[in-house]
């Protein structure tokens, strides 16, 4: 469907590069390999052409005899770098060109995915971080790294994304799939309301589970909006990201990005907040008593879009956390909010921050229940449901 060009660089993590060529190839993608001189030490150029089924291209002066690097650079619908070493990354941001990988790097214009491979202090570092955020500025996408086991023994993020995960943001930024030419927005994350400059008030939603369904929904072809208040994790791959604080802000972020073809609302928003606020920071006054804080209600944000007039996408899921009596709650939820479907989900364990979910599906016709699954396979199962809804 797509030709993708695949930069291999050193890394012990090459090896899965053969993994995500037989996975794009099996998805009808054209994979275009390029190894660089460290790729090349850790898989060969053989196994990589024999599974890619294409010439493996190594060396600039041989690719430009053969076929230009420019052509090579202007042909690919995608450049993927899996793995990309912190060496190529930094020339990447430097703008170096002393190899072909780099100079194809420099000549294209196709949209370019990262997903880096390095021991975490590497990535930690200083420079990398620097050269990742030139990189970003300049519209390269990232996907990974993960934190987990490294051939080294330490930790922290730094370990090459799955296959799986980089085909699924390189379908992402190709928007094919399912849902390709629908427009979806998300919102995700806390909000936080403003008691006075230096405070607010927030909830412990660490944006896991609405990000996972951006991206999910993304890999199946849909164009994103995510709406998210303040997380610590990445955007994922291939969504545009609107970041937000309040609820209200969330609100006008959500109504600017219509129309849409469906709306998740997984977003943990404040439902008060601070009724005045002022722009001094709030004193304590020795000898009085502490202040006390009006709320106010904020907007609900599923409600106010379930219930509009003009463009109400054609699906709109809201989320709800419950701790008793969940699927009774979320029926009544998704009538009084006047939602299509509701995600219920059971927080009375670690769900919130943690990386599982045990939901349930509330619809019109009826209650679905999910096993306890992690927040990305929910995310996924969600996806496929909205893709044949939309059908
Ligand atoms: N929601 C929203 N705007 C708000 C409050 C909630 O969009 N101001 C959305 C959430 O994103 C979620 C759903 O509404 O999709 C949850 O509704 P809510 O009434 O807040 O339910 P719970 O969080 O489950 O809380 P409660 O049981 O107290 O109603």
């Amino acid at each position: 469907m797509a030709n993708l060009l695949l930069i291999v660089s050193g890394s012990v993590a090459a090896y899965k590069a053969l993994e995500l060529v037989r996975l794009a190839r099996r998805a009808g993608h054209a994979v275009t390999p390029i190894l660089t001189a460290g790729g090349a030490r850790f898989v060969t150029k053989e196994a990589l052409a024999g599974i890619s089924g294409a010439r493996v291209h190594d060396d600039l002066w041989a690719a430009e005899a053969e076929i230009g690097h420019i052509r090579l650079a202007r042909a690919p619908d995608l450049v993927v770098v899996a793995p990309a070493s912190a060496d190529l990354l930094a020339k990447m941001a430097a703008g170096l060109a002393d190899d072909l990988a780099s100079t194809v790097l420099l000549a294209t214009r196709a949209p370019v995915l990262v997903a880096p491979a390095m021991n975490p202090a590497m990535w930690a570092h200083p420079a990398t971080v620097a050269n990742m955020k030139a990189l970003a500025s300049r519209g390269v996408h990232l996907v990974g790294p993960e934190e987990g086991a490294m051939a080294e023994p330490e930790s922290g993020p730094g370990r090459l994304a799955e296959p799986p995960a980089i085909l699924a943001a390189i379908e992402a930024l190709l928007h094919h799939g399912p849902l390709a030419g629908r427009h979806v927005v998300v919102t995700s994350g806390p909000t936080h309301e403003n008691i006075d400059p230096v405070r607010y008030i927030a909830n412990r939603s660490s944006g896991r589970q609405g990000h996972a369904i951006a991206a999910a929904l993304a890999a199946l072809g849909a164009r994103v909006t995510l709406v998210s208040g303040p997380v610590a994790v990445p955007d994922p791959a291939g969504v545009t990201v609107v970041r937000i604080e309040s609820a209200r802000q969330m609100l006008a972020a959500v109504e600017a990005a219509l129309p849409a073809d469906a709306a998740v609302f997984a977003a943990a928003v404040a439902d008060f907040r601070p009724t005045d606020v002022g722009s001094q920071k709030i004193k304590k006054v020795p000898g009085a008593p502490p202040p006390e804080i009006a709320l106010t209600l904020n907007p609900d944000i599923l409600a106010t879009i379930a219930q509009r007039q003009v463009q109400r996408p054609a699906l709109v899921v809201g989320f709800a956390a419950e701790t008793e009596s969940v699927v009774p709650h979320a029926q009544d939820k998704r009538l009084r909010k006047g939602c299509d479907w509701i995600v219920a989900n059971d927080v009375s364990g670690d769900v919130m921050g943690g990386a599982e979910n045990a939901v349930h599906l509330v619809t019109e016709a009826g209650v679905e229940d999910w096993p306890r699954l992690p927040k990305a396979e929910v995310a996924r199962r969600l996806a496929t449901r909205i893709a044949e809804s939309l059908a």
